[in-house]
């Protein structure tokens, strides 16, 4: 299992590869990687002859006041958990071997980035898909591997994709969860045992968002406050946003008739953490 630094690095490699005709599949990470990361990295070795794993803390995607600096980092243990889920390659760079002193170059998808975490994380999807550009263009992968975990970002990178025709099929993954239903999340780190036990509220309360609309509950507003009541049993959680959308235009509904996303946002004591699930009529 090859570690590499260099977009040059990864480029030689990946031309070698495919001038043997192998397939490469790409999973774009920050790292810290645990086991919802480790099915992605499974599906692309399903998938393709050669895997690469990239490992940044992208900073571009970090508002001033987010995470970035404590942003749990540990390449050994990322290391290990790629190779036994079948990754070929890392790429962990450097901010400075990804964005030169006078990088001036962005993209951004509108309207998709406009509600959600969009709303509360100004500039957060701007950095995400300037940094999966760079990645796409670095590793030119067949393939690239998503999770619904982060279901806004798996969208915006789909319709990304799309309107710029990028030359990669994008791969949906499912959410892997914790034994009590909680995500998995690079971010759960943060919490503390009292705080993780809280956690469960999310999940918790999605799942009773989801009974309500399979027993034929319709209204956007009595699906939404269900889930708000539930979380706000919790005295540890804070909502920042329960939302219903659109699936695919990512807008919000007020009356369910298509299949839609059920995204919440919430703080546990200073963590935020994000859980969601989809509903296809
Ligand atoms: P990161 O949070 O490390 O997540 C990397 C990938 O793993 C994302 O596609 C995310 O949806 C997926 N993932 C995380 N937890 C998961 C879980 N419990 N089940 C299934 N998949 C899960 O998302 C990012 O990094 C960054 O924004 C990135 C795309 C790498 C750009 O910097």
């Amino acid at each position: 299992m090859k570690i590499v630094n260099t977009p040059e690095e990864v480029r030689k490699q990946v031309a070698l590869w495919k001038k043997e005709g192998f397939s490469v599949g790409l999973v774009p990470t920050m790292g810290f990687l645990h086991e919802g990361h480790g099915s992605l990295i499974k599906k692309a070795s399903e998938e393709n002859d050669k895997v690469v794993v990239s490992v940044f803390v992208n900073p571009i995607q970090f508002g001033p006041s987010e995470d970035l600096a404590s942003y749990p980092r540990d390449l050994k243990h990322d290391t290990e958990l790629v190779s036994e889920c079948g990754g070929d390659m890392i790429f962990s760079p450097s901010p400075s071997d990804m964005y030169c002193e006078d990088f001036c170059s962005f993209v951004d998808v509108e309207n998709l980035t406009s509600g959600l975490c969009g709303a509360k994380r100004p500039g957060h999807f701007r950095g995400v898909c300037t940094v999966v550009t760079k990645l796409f263009n670095i590793v030119q992968p067949e393939r690239a591997y998503f999770g619904q975990k982060d279901a806004q970002q798996l969208a915006v990178i789909k319709r990304m994709v799309r309107d710029l025709n990028v030359p990669v099929t994008i791969v949906p993954c499912p959410i892997v969860r914790e034994a009590d239903g909680l995500a998995k999340s690079s971010r759960n780190t943060y919490l503390s045992s009292e705080e993780r036990k809280a956690a469960v509220i999310l999940n918790k309360s999605l799942k009773k968002g989801l009974a309500a609309l399979t027993s034929g509950e319709r209204n956007a507003e009595v699906v939404k406050n269900i889930i708000k009541d539930t979380l706000n049993s919790e005295p540890l959680a804070k909502i920042d946003y329960v939302e219903i959308v659109d699936s695919s235009a990512l807008a919000p509904v007020t009356n369910i008739n298509s299949s839609i996303l059920t995204a919440i946002a919430v703080y546990i004591g200073k963590t935020r953490l994000i859980d969601n699930f989809t509903f296809n009529l």
